[in-house]
């Protein structure tokens, strides 16, 4: 089975998701720089999976500073890598995480702190894996048996450290011994169904069934789907959810079919400091993601494209929302603030 990120003495190693299928290979990022330029590149994505490779860059970075002026190059490290990405939230989670434990063993010795920052950033990565393997019990229940589950993006082992959070619902269905086919939308532009999800499954030996984005509709109306399940970027205090470009119709699709859409995330995933989805920023990529497919132009030269990573579906769309802390039912305003303060 591959491994999404890991601390190795030699730096952090991460599987490039940017030439899988085809490709399976691993890179190693031996600077705190090499780690943002993964992110943003994304070599690395799917909202857990760069808040670890985060937090294991700031704990890069602090490994190879050196005494003078610590302080001014923790921050540096820190405003890098939070500029590399800006819709999903557990980037910045992670890095004020790092940034706490880091004010707090301020007059430490440097190697002290030094190991107190790579300890915690592994400390992150084998946390996400155990949340993600507790978000799957909670969401087991939920997925019908012997039907078709839709699933958007990949928000599977390879967006996490390891097991993931939709495709972690779908994973621990199948252990608790559900018959469930899978449909994995192609999500274009950037083709992470395609791509990552249903090559990911497949490793697992769950079968599943590629759809372009614009076969939603069509299958969601059949009756063949018994739910939809997604991971989140970043979801406000109404419940509003920030995700992968196209959540929205596939959300809107689902509603007017009466199928349940079901969200999957962890706690760091939440924003409570936003009242609603309208404030979370939206990544704006590349046109040249949208005029080209895997690197070959489809579109005339010149053509203007748009290409916004992400969208908000409202709050009103989603049945509930699957943490590690237990799943959230509308209204969320009470259900998330009350998963927040659950111990
Ligand atoms: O642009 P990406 O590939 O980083 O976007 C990923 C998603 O939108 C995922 O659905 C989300 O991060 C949840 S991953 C568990």
């Amino acid at each position: 089975m591959f491994e999404t990120i890991q601390w190795t003495p030699d730096g952090v190693v991460m599987i490039d998701q940017t030439r899988l299928p085809l490709e399976e290979k691993y890179v190693t990022c031996r600077t705190y720089q090499e780690v943002a330029a993964a992110i943003r590149d994304m070599i690395i994505r799917g909202a857990p999976a760069i808040g670890v490779a985060a937090a294991m860059g700031v704990a890069l970075g602090a490994l190879h500073a050196g005494e003078a002026d610590f302080d001014r190059q923790f921050e540096t490290i820190c405003d890098t890598l939070a500029a590399t990405r800006p819709t999903a939230v557990n980037l910045f989670w992670a890095i004020e995480r790092m940034k706490r434990l880091y004010l707090s063993l301020r007059g430490r010795p440097g190697d002290e702190i030094r190991r107190a920052l790579v300890e915690e950033a592994q400390r992150i990565r084998g946390e996400d894996i155990e949340i993600c393997r507790a978000i799957g019990r909670n969401g087991a229940g939920l997925v019908p048996d012997g039907k078709t589950v839709l699933t958007h993006c990949n928000a599977g082992a390879l967006a996490t450290a390891g097991y993931g959070t939709a495709l972690g619902v779908i994973r621990a269905a199948v252990e608790c011994g559900k018959r469930l086919d899978v449909f994995a939308d192609e999500t274009r532009p950037f083709l992470q169904g395609a791509r990552l999800t249903v090559w990911e499954l497949d490793q697992d030996g769950i079968a599943s069934t590629l759809i372009t984005d614009n076969m939603a509709g069509h299958f969601l109306k059949s009756g063949r789907i018994g739910c939809v399940v997604v991971g989140a970027d970043r979801i406000a205090a109404n419940g509003d959810v920030a995700n992968k470009i196209g959540t929205y119709s596939v959300a809107v699709l689902a509603r007017e079919n009466g199928v349940p859409f079901y969200v999957a995330a962890p706690i760091s995933t939440l924003d409570l400091t936003l009242a609603s989805g309208d404030r979370i920023p939206i990544e704006q990529r590349a046109a040249s993601e949208v005029t080209h497919i895997l690197g070959r132009q489809v579109a005339p030269t010149g053509i203007p494209a748009e290409n916004p990573a992400f969208d908000v579906t409202p709050a009103r769309y989603v049945t509930a929302i699957v943490t590690e802390r237990g799943v959230a039912r509308p209204p969320y305003e009470e259900s998330l603030r009350e998963l927040v303060h659950r111990l």
